[in-house]
């Protein structure tokens, strides 16, 4: 990572430090591109001075052309799956979500009176205004998608295993920021289910004790969903888009610091197991993204009601409330939980908890660097794969059951996915994997 490897960097020295765990310096020590650096880079590369700063190695100074030799260069196990294709594709996504969002910023007004109009005034009048609206609405479904298939492919892989703990918290932190900046964002038009979803999550922040009534009156800016919740939203949907593109970059730059993991089980970065990132993968995740473009035009085009729910398009109605007051699908299965528990109070902890419990799970499971897919936590594949399987299907009924409003049987079904849901990571990932066998191909 020579391009942040300068003796000013001291802030961002100690960032990776601190994420990557170790010592001072030594999270690029034995980074595959450093090491690649090491021997590959001649003396003489064109603008790149060199300093011998961080454990003896070397690093050329800063310079556009010294950064992209070094991504492009970067090792990566060969055996790297479609999955790891997803990385690129959330990246992709999230350079149209900023290019249009910027856009879409310029005719937006972020006032109760005006918001639905602004919005619709974009639809219907500012040339590719239905285009630049329809590519951020479904942009934020693919990116929701792809990141919950992103989290579930390091469950697969044990990805946050050591030395990755730092790479996985990033990563939690940037689905929790993705996830503030995704309900700020459908507050934004002001249909009946912005306002309404507003609502529902100013009574869950009000329901915490002693200060819930104080986060209300903040996060909404009154007794009511309005102009100045509006506003907040419209800030916070804003600062935090560009906060997440900051967190990116640690996150990439952290995994280049780290290496990836290998879906095989392979321990070490061995040279003969290796691949350049170009043109090896560069051409793959070229490919991954053409794939999900096409497949995001065809949704866009053909079935855009699949992702958009129809009570939106209703301008905000204080004195009608919807019959159905649901959430995103992205946010049903946390939703689901939230309506499993009899206290709004604990309903909130338990929703919040589902996501918060992601951070703790390289410290949860206390398994092998083996993995799930090469089946060999102790010759028992079956049981991982199958507590996996659970906890996915936990994650859909949970879902299932805020879609039906956790009413009738789905009450039962919702309490059943919720716990299911945390036994995977409190009972299963620590208690199981301290019985796995350690067996890693060599
Ligand atoms: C804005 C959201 C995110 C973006 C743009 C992003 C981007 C990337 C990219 C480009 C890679 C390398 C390619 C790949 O392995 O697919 C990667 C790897 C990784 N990400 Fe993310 N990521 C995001 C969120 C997350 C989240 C929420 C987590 C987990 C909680 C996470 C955990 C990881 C891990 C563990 C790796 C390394 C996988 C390995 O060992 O090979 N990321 N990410």
């Amino acid at each position: 990572m020579p391009f942040i490897v300068k003796h000013d960097n001291t802030v961002l020295y100690g960032v990776l430090d601190a994420v990557s765990g170790r010592g001072e310096g030594e999270w690029m020590a034995d980074t595959p591109a450093c090491q690649q650096h090491a021997q590959s880079v001649p003396e003489t590369v064109a603008g790149a001075g060199r300093d011998s700063t961080v454990q003896g190695h070397t690093a050329p100074a800063l310079t556009a052309r010294a950064f992209v030799r070094d991504y492009m260069a970067f090792l990566l196990p060969r055996e790297l799956n479609v999955l790891w294709t997803i990385g690129a594709m959330l990246v992709a996504v999230l350079v149209l979500m900023l290019l249009s969002g910027l856009t879409l910023a310029l005719t937006y007004t972020p006032d109760a009176t005006l918001a639905f109009s602004s919005v619709e005034a974009l639809d219907r009048r500012v040339p590719f205004g239905w285009l630049l609206r329809s590519l951020h609405m479904m942009g934020a479904t693919f990116f929701m998608a792809a990141l919950y298939l992103h989290v579930f492919r390091g469950l697969c892989y044990g990805s946050y295993r050591a030395p990755r703990q730092g790479l996985w918290s990033v990563g939690t932190v940037l689905l929790i920021l993705v996830m503030v900046t995704a309900f700020a964002g459908y507050v934004l038009p002001w249909g009946q289910m912005s306002y309404w979803g507003a609502d529902v999550a100013g009574k869950a922040v009000g329901a915490i004790p002693l200060v819930g009534n104080l986060l209300e009156r903040v996060f909404l800016g009154g007794d009511a969903p309005g102009t100045a919740t509006l506003h907040r939203m419209f800030v916070l949907h804003f600062t935090l888009a560009f906060t997440i593109v900051g967190m990116v970059m640690l996150h990439v730059a952290v995994l280049h610091a780290r290496g990836s993991t290998s879906p095989s089980g392979a321990a070490g970065h061995e040279r003969a197991r290796m691949l350049p990132f170009h043109p090896y993968f560069t051409v793959k995740d070229g490919l991954g993204v053409v794939v999900l473009a096409i497949l995001f035009t065809l949704v866009m085009c053909f079935w855009p009601g699949l992702v958009t729910e129809a009570a939106n398009y209703r301008p905000a109605n204080p004195l009608h409330t919807p019959a159905d007051i649901e959430p995103e699908w992205y946010f049903l299965p946390f939703y689901g939980m939230l309506q499993a528990v009899p206290s709004k109070f604990f309903g909130l902890l338990v929703s919040g908890g589902a996501v918060a419990v992601l951070l703790f799970v390289p410290w949860l499971d206390r398994g092998t660097p083996a993995t799930f897919a090469a089946g060999r936590w102790g010759g028992l594949k079956w049981l991982p794969r199958l507590a996996l399987a659970g906890l996915v299907g936990a994650f859909v009924v949970a879902g299932l059951a805020g879609r039906h409003h956790v009413q009738g049987g789905w009450l039962l079904a919702g309490r059943v996915a919720t716990l299911v849901y945390y036994l995977y990571f409190l009972g299963f990932l620590p208690f199981y994997s301290r019985f796995a066998r350690k067996e890693v191909r060599s």
